[in-house]
């Protein structure tokens, strides 16, 4: 019977999924629930950018997961349709120096990308602010995951230049968001004194979500991508609750689409709590495979390294290292920092017989989890 649910395989142009594009990852939702304090404090604090003046900077912190990038993308989204304002966000993850972050205002601006026959940092600089003088726009720039900057050493610089503009050309009106998502680190104390002096942030806070506003926020993404009845309450409560533990939403959102999948692997109309046990393997690390994806080559040679030496001394790790990336210790030392605050490895100090502080790397997560996801 072709629609016997346990019959077999379910056809080609049959699935459980209404529209499984609300499940991916750079899908922007249409109704954002739950965050509206937040949308009012970033509303206010660009108010006067529509005005033509210079906004309110502002630092936008939460954990993974909360909300943080939607919000200013949801804003951004408002801006340009409905005023004047240029908006241009950028990924710090993917762009994390000085100079790419302004050649992606630059193409923000310009609508193509800067000639990539080496311009000066002065000359791409000049550029941006010229024309927005000349347009008489006011831009206002997302510096999002702006905590990989600060593991570049890249943020002072960065964001004094952008804080700067005004005074290096007069009447180009930049206003600043910073987000991050890395709460043991402190921005503005980990910026040079000439930058704090200028940046004075309005502060927006993204809690983690409650188990209630999960369910909030999952239902309504399970109305617009699966059909009626797939998801029942039983599943969906499951579901909240394996979100809630990790507090990103992403693990709920990844695990809908997997426990889909799954039950359509088993011909079912239906997704079971075992659908979503199952897709929970893989869900719980959408966090640990985010992170990775972002490496460079050799921090990702590192992160191999520390798998198949776990927990064993930075110095005899480094041999190991330096091996194969011929890099030096000064090196080294900065990326067991940036890997360390990722939350990828753990590197704590211990005292070491006769030889003193030193300290010991592991991975935070299984090995094996690790380096399947880095082989991806
Ligand atoms: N209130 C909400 N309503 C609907 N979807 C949401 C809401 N908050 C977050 N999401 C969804 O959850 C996922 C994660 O959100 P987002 O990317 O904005 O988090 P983030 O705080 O920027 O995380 P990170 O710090 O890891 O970058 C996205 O898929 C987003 O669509
Ligand atoms: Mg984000």
């Amino acid at each position: 019977m072709a629609d016997d649910p346990e019959d077999g395989m379910l056809s080609w142009d049959e699935s459980v999924f209404r529209d499984e594009h609300v499940f991916e990852i750079d899908y922007v939702p249409e109704t954002f629930e739950h965050r509206e304090s937040q949308m009012q404090s970033l509303q206010y604090a660009l108010r006067p950018a529509v005005r033509g003046s210079r906004p309110l900077n502002v630092m936008a912190r939460g954990p993974p997961g909360t909300g943080k990038t939607t919000a200013v993308q949801k804003l951004f989204d408002e801006l340009s349709t409905q005023t004047d304002v240029r908006t241009v966000r950028v990924n710090c993850q993917v762009d994390s120096t000085r100079y790419s972050i302004f050649s992606r205002i630059f193409e923000g601006i310009f609508e193509y990308e800067p000639p990539s026959s080496g311009i000066s940092f002065k000359k791409l600089f000049r550029q941006i602010t010229e024309k927005l003088v000349e347009d008489d726009e006011v831009l206002v720039v997302a510096l999002d995951d702006v905590n990989y900057l600060f593991y570049e050493g890249e943020a002072s610089d960065t964001l004094y230049s952008l804080l700067r503009a005004h005074e290096a050309h007069s009447g180009a009106k930049i206003g600043v968001i910073v987000v991050s998502s890395d709460l043991n680190l402190d921005v503005i104390e980990e910026l040079d004194g000439r930058v704090q002096s200028v940046f004075r942030p309005e502060d927006v806070y993204f809690p983690v979500y409650d188990q209630g506003e999960i369910v909030d926020i999952l239902d309504e993404r399970i109305e617009r991508g699966f059909h009626d009845g797939v998801i029942t309450s039983t599943v969906l409560d499951r579901v909240t609750e394996l979100t809630a533990e990790s507090g990103d939403l992403r693990v709920g959102i990844d695990l809908l689409r997997r426990a889909g999948l799954n039950a359509e692997m088993r011909a079912s109309r239906t997704v079971s709590v075992e659908d979503v046990e199952d897709a929970y393997e893989k869900s719980k690390f959408v966090h640990l495979s985010h992170s990775l994806h972002a490496l460079s080559e050799n921090e990702e040679v590192l992160v191999r390294v520390i798998a198949e030496h776990d927990g064993e001394q930075a110095g005899e790790v480094y041999d190991a290292f330096h091996e194969e990336t011929d890099l030096g210790y000064t090196r080294y030392s900065e990326i067991i920092n940036k890997l360390d605050q990722l939350g990828i490895i753990d590197a704590t100090y211990t005292n070491v017989d006769g030889r003193g502080r030193s300290r010991s790397l592991s991975l935070r997560y299984d090995p094996e989890a690790v380096l399947a996801r880095l082989d991806d």
